[in-house]
Order: structure tokens, then C-alpha cells, then sequence
């Protein structure tokens, strides 16, 4: 298939992104910023959004650290805990900012230590959220320990999410970052308030990438990539066209020494080119026509939100990713790094503070 020179896009979203805070957050923004109008941002902050007024001052720092000008629109998220009442959740309607819950297992990724130790606590939250029709946001993976890491998302379906939906008929759920062929499959045979982001590394990489010829720590996330067949089956399941499947970075700064370390920490930075990735993974898999709907359309659609009104041209040129950017007073190692992307976001400079 010959590949078009350049694409032109509606304006798209990441439905599910890590922007951090204080400098960290005045660092990456920008990078957000050029390439999507909105994005749902993720509470794991160290001391997680847990509340409606938490999470309001965290998207006034969001706003205030935007590049001058830009109108990128931070879409708040609240942080599931075994205490989060009722009440915390019609107030986070109430308040038009908040667009979904995360629900971290205790344990299972990045600060998620305050996360829920058992779903039977969250009940009451989970009963206002199906009643307000506010989405659960998914981490979809088992933090038993008898469970091989491989294995987390696919057990995850069957012991936590499968019942979970049996027990809130209504309930509408986002399965963030699936990456198994198994959550592909249940995601595309599952109902209409069941959908999934997916993260560009996920469909550019498998677990070789984290282990062939030593170890690569800046490819280590949660979940952790699998084999070439989970790949295959995520990029399927997107050429089917489902509309419930949309793109979700899971951009997740950490500064260099606690990726390249004895234990480094999970999360891949790819806000830098991570439109650029995506349009290199569909136009590998002959899809680049699935791109846009993905990208711009299949997110506000589920989300009950107007699709966005500009454009977006990506052009078949490489992109030269730095080896590292400023990240504070630390460094940012991103994807990528001191290779090319094929693609590039046209007019996208000062993607970096
Ligand atoms: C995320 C982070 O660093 O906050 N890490 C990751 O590997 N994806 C947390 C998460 O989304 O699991
Ligand atoms: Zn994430």
C-alpha cells in the first residue's frame, strides 16, 4: 500500500495520560498540549486527587503550566479508595470538570499504594457512579502475588472485571491500556458502556523489546508488554473499527534515574511523539485510514463529549527524538530517544517547555 505524504486529522484527545505535577508538570505539558485538545488526566500523584476539590486545584496548575497561548483542556479524574463515599462522587458530577474514576488495585503500579485493597469497600461509590453515569477508569491488572506478571490483565477479566459488570448492569467502564488478546476479545464482544484505550508502545512493541540483548529499562510500563501475538491481536481489534477502542497515550514521565536503576519504575514517556508513534504503528499494520476515528472520534463519542473542531496534519517525515529532555532539575529519557519517529506533527515546535 503506498503510504499518503501527509494525513489530516480532526484535532485528537489522549484519553488517558500522567502529567505529573510542580516542575515535573511544567516540564511535559507542553508536549500534550501541541498535539491534543483534551486529555484525562490520571490522580496518581503522590498524594493522589482523591476529592472533587483536590482535583480542582490540581487542573488549575495544569492550566497555569500550559504553554502561553495553548487551550488544551485537562479533563479530571478522582482516585478510587477503599473510603471513597457517595457523596465525593456526585459532588465530582456536580462539578462538570471530573469525567471519570480510577481504579488503581492497591499495589498494582506507580503511587498506587492508597488504592482500593477490596472492591466490596467502594461499593456505595461504585452504586453513585452507575446511578450518575460516570466512568470507572480501569488498571486492569490482579496484584496477587501467585500471579505471573504476564498473566495479571488477562486474570484481572475473569476474577475482578467480568463480575464487576455483573454486579453494575449499567455501570460504564473504561479497561485503560488493555494489552492481551484476551481483553481485546472482551472489550469487542462486550457492551456498548464497555470500551479500552490502548497506548502506541503497546502496539509498536512486544516483551522483546524489554529483554532481547539486556535489559531496556525506558520500555518497562504497566502492564508490562507481551508477546507478538497480543500485539497482533490489538492492532486486529482496532481494524475491526470498533468505536469503543480510542487512543490513550499512558504517557508516564519518570526521571532518568529511577527508570535506569537496580528497580527501575514502570512508565514510558511518549507524549514527546505520541501521535507520530500511532501513525507509524496503523500505517506498519496497513490502517492508517483507522487513525483519525481512533484518534479523534471513537474518545468524545463514548465520553458524551463534542468531537473537536480543528485539524491536525501528520507528515511522512521522521521525527529526530532527543536522547533526553529537561524534566526539573532531573532528566526525561523519552521514547525513542536519539532515534527518529517516522512521522511528525506539522507546526508542532515548543513541544517541550
Ligand atoms: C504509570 C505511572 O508511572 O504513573 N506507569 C505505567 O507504567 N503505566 C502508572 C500506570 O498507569 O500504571
Ligand atoms: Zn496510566
Amino acid at each position: 500500500m503506498t503510504l499518503p505524504d501527509t494525513i489530516t486529522l480532526t484535532r485528537p484527545d489522549d484519553w488517558h495520560l500522567h502529567l505529573r505535577d510542580g516542575p515535573a508538570l511544567a516540564a511535559v505539558v507542553g508536549a500534550s498540549a501541541v498535539q491534543f485538545e483534551r486529555a484525562i488526566v490520571m490522580p496518581n500523584l503522590r498524594s493522589p486527587v482523591t476529592t472533587t476539590d483536590r482535583a480542582e486545584a490540581y487542573r488549575e496548575r495544569i492550566l497555569s503550566a500550559r504553554p502561553d497561548g495553548s487551550a488544551f483542556s485537562p479533563l479530571m479524574t478522582l482516585y478510587l479508595t477503599d473510603r471513597t463515599a457517595a457523596d465525593e462522587i456526585r459532588a465530582a458530577c456536580a462539578s462538570g470538570f471530573i469525567h471519570g474514576v480510577k481504579l488503581y488495585p492497591a499495589g498494582a503500579t506507580t503511587n498506587s499504594d492508597a488504592g482500593v485493597t477490596d472492591l466490596r469497600q467502594a461499593w456505595p461509590a461504585l452504586e453513585a457512579m452507575q446511578a450518575e453515569r460516570l466512568p470507572l477508569l480501569v488498571h486492569g491488572e490482579v496484584t496477587d502475588p501467585e500471579v505471573d506478571v504476564f498473566d495479571r490483565e488477562a486474570v484481572f477479566i475473569e476474577r475482578v472485571l467480568a463480575p464487576l459488570m455483573n454486579d453494575f448492569p449499567e455501570l460504564r467502564v473504561v479497561f485503560e491500556h488493555i494489552t492481551t488478546a484476551d481483553a481485546a476479545d472482551f472489550v469487542i464482544t462486550g457492551p456498548e458502556r464497555l470500551a479500552a484505550t490502548v497506548t502506541a508502545h503497546h502496539l509498536l512493541l512486544n516483551r522483546n523489546a524489554l529483554l532481547v540483548g539486556g535489559v531496556w529499562p525506558h520500555h518497562y510500563c504497566l502492564p508490562v508488554l507481551k508477546r507478538e501475538r497480543h500485539r497482533q491481536a490489538l492492532l486486529a481489534a482496532i481494524g475491526t473499527g470498533c468505536n469503543r477502542l480510542f487512543l490513550g497515550t499512558d504517557s508516564a514521565p519518570h526521571p532518568r534515574g529511577a527508570k535506569e536503576s537496580a528497580c527501575g519504575c514502570a512508565g514510558i514517556f511518549t507524549a514527546y511523539t505520541a501521535l507520530e508513534l500511532y501513525a507509524e504503528a496503523f500505517a506498519e499494520a496497513g490502517m492508517l485510514d483507522r487513525l483519525e476515528a481512533f484518534a479523534s472520534h471513537h474518545g468524545p463519542d463514548w465520553y458524551g463529549l463534542p468531537r473537536n473542531v480543528g485539524t491536525l496534519t501528520l507528515e511522512r517525515q521522521p521525527t529526530p527524538v532527543p536522547e533526553a529532555l529537561p524534566f526539573g532539575n532531573d532528566t526525561l529519557v523519552p521514547f525513542r530517544a536519539g532515534g527518529e519517529v517516522a512521522w511528525t506533527v506539522r507546526n508542532a515546535t515548543g513541544r517541550m517547555a
